[in-house]
């Protein structure tokens, strides 16, 4: 009999490839199989050749060629090709089996696929997989969350195939019960959409403003990536900005429009179900969909003329700075949001989340990969009950330091260009640090209106009023509850 399989992969599209080949490297044989079974025939006899991964021509052949308990790894769309495969694979599996969604699921689709699959008397894994296609192969950051008994017995796998810190721990932990592997996944990817529009903000402003060459953009980002913000996005911008065609940078080429597979508009939709004030993220996504009408805004460009024209005369290296102090605390503030997020669903969804093995499963491996996820690590760490990331000594010392970089935003504003996302963040920041906010005139407006009542800086928290703002209403009012 042949030898039996430690896991079977289901997709062989680019990332389930990868995967395989990375869980082959490892030790680990793997059974491969593709709906199109052309395809598994040609990755055997291809990539795969010469390594300790079978081909599978069916599901019964993919299943009987597993270790009990039997793990199956999808790795295909998400969306119904996953409750699919699950009603295909069900009546071939056996009880205490586990079914793995390896794809950006949305976490209440796993949370009820977890409660489906375990109906069944089997097991379910929602994992979130970040890096790639070189992170795929290489050594991705794993998201797991689902049946917890099910982890013991992936736990080598995914281990073996994650990156590594420095340290040699792997980017990859139990993230908790449901759909918490792929909640998690999709606040790294808001946090990507983030990060990537806070470049791409800083960018046009050197640009625009300062008139900076991609050769010259180039050279900041190479320098700016040997310091705090050292990121996998940072030295991916470094490059792209040095790439040439025909000797002119292939960035001026591209077509200002961005695409969307739709994690980030979850991340947004989610924070406003949970009244988390996930700004920067949410404002990256309407970025995307601002940018996305191109042709309304070519249109608007000429009949909206009224606006500064860009000049900079001031101190170019000292801006540059101001800059880099900009982004690094937008990113502090964007991913304290995250983790309120975060916070506030584990609350929701009754999750115990680690929110420092979370940094440290995002220190390596994943797009958003950056030197500072150890910090944050740390600072969940010395303190797991950290309200807020901003309130971190550490951190709270950095954001002191970056108080320039809020100049950025007042010249990108005065010159035009718009910074939606370095807007949001020091708005937010100034808005959380406030002891005293508009929200009492608020409150007025809406008991004028609506007799909704408000509460009164000389009485208890809880004891609600309201007046009589015209002398016309009457003494009766709305009742109090909030969403
Ligand atoms: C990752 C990425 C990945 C995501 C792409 C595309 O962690 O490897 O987040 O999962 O699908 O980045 O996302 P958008 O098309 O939405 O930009």
């Amino acid at each position: 009999m042949a030898e039996l399989s430690d896991i079977g992969v289901i997709g062989l599209a680019v990332m389930g490839e990868n995967l395989i080949l990375n869980m082959a490297s490892k030790g680990f044989r793997v059974t491969a199989y593709n709906r199109t079974v052309d395809k598994v025939d040609n990755f055997i006899n291809g990539r795969a050749k010469g390594k300790n991964i079978a081909g599978a021509h069916s599901i019964e052949e993919l299943v009987g060629s597993l270790k009990s308990p039997r793990k199956v790894m999808l790795m295909v769309k998400a969306g119904k090709p996953i409750d699919d495969f699950i009603e295909t694979l069900l009546p071939h599996l056996q009880e205490g089996d586990i079914i793995i969604d390896g794809g950006n699921s949305h976490f209440p689709d796993t949370e009820r696929r977890v409660k489906y699959v375990e109906s069944k008397g089997l097991r379910y894994i929602g994992t979130g997989v970040s890096g790639g296609e070189e992170g795929a192969l290489l050594g991705p950051s794993i998201m797991p969350g689902g049946s917890k008994s099910a982890w013991p017995e992936v736990k080598p796998i995914f281990q073996g195939i994650a990156a590594k810190v420095a340290d040699g721990s792997p980017c990859c932990d139990w993230v908790g019960d449901g759909g918490a592997g792929h909640f998690v996944k999709m606040v790294h990817n808001g946090i990507e959409y983030g990060d990537m529009q806070l470049i791409c903000e800083v960018y046009q402003i050197m640009k625009d403003v300062l008139g900076m060459s991609a050769d010259e953009m180039h050279e900041v980002f190479k320098e700016w990536n040997e310091g705090e913000l050292d990121s996998y996005l940072i030295e991916i911008t470094r490059d792209i900005l040095a790439h040439k065609e025909n000797g002119e940078p292939t960035i001026d080429k591209i077509l200002d429009t961005a695409g969307q597979k739709g994690t980030g508009k979850w991340t947004g939709t989610v924070a406003l179900e949970l009244g988390i004030p996930l700004t920067l993220i949410t404002e990256s996504v309407f970025s995307r969909c601002l940018s996305a009408v191109k042709d309304e805004r070519v249109a608007a460009s000429k009949v909206l003329t009224a606006g500064p024209a860009p000049a900079f005369n001031g101190d170019k290296k000292q801006f540059i700075d101001q800059l880099r102090d900009a982004l690094y605390a937008a990113k502090v503030i964007s991913y304290a949001q995250g983790y309120q997020m975060m916070r506030a669903a584990a609350k929701e969804y009754g999750w115990e989340l680690n929110y420092g093995n979370i940094a440290l499963m995002w220190r390596g491996g994943c797009i958003i990969r950056s030197r500072f996820l150890g910090n944050i690590k740390e600072a969940f760490d010395n303190n797991p009950e950290l309200v807020n990331l901003l309130l971190d000594p550490y951190f709270a010392e950095k954001i002191q330091a970056c108080q320039e970089g809020r100049k950025v935003t007042a010249t990108a504003i005065s010159n035009g260009i718009p910074a939606p996302c370095l807007g949001a963040a020091i708005n937010y920041y100034d808005g959380y640090r406030t002891e005293r906010l508009p929200a009492n005139l608020l409150q007025a407006q809406r008991d004028y209106f609506g007799a909704h009542t408000y509460e009164r800086i000389d009485e208890p928290r809880g004891k609600f009023f309201h007046t009589n703002w015209t002398g016309r209403g009457g003494e009766t009012a709305s009742t109090t509850y909030d969403v």
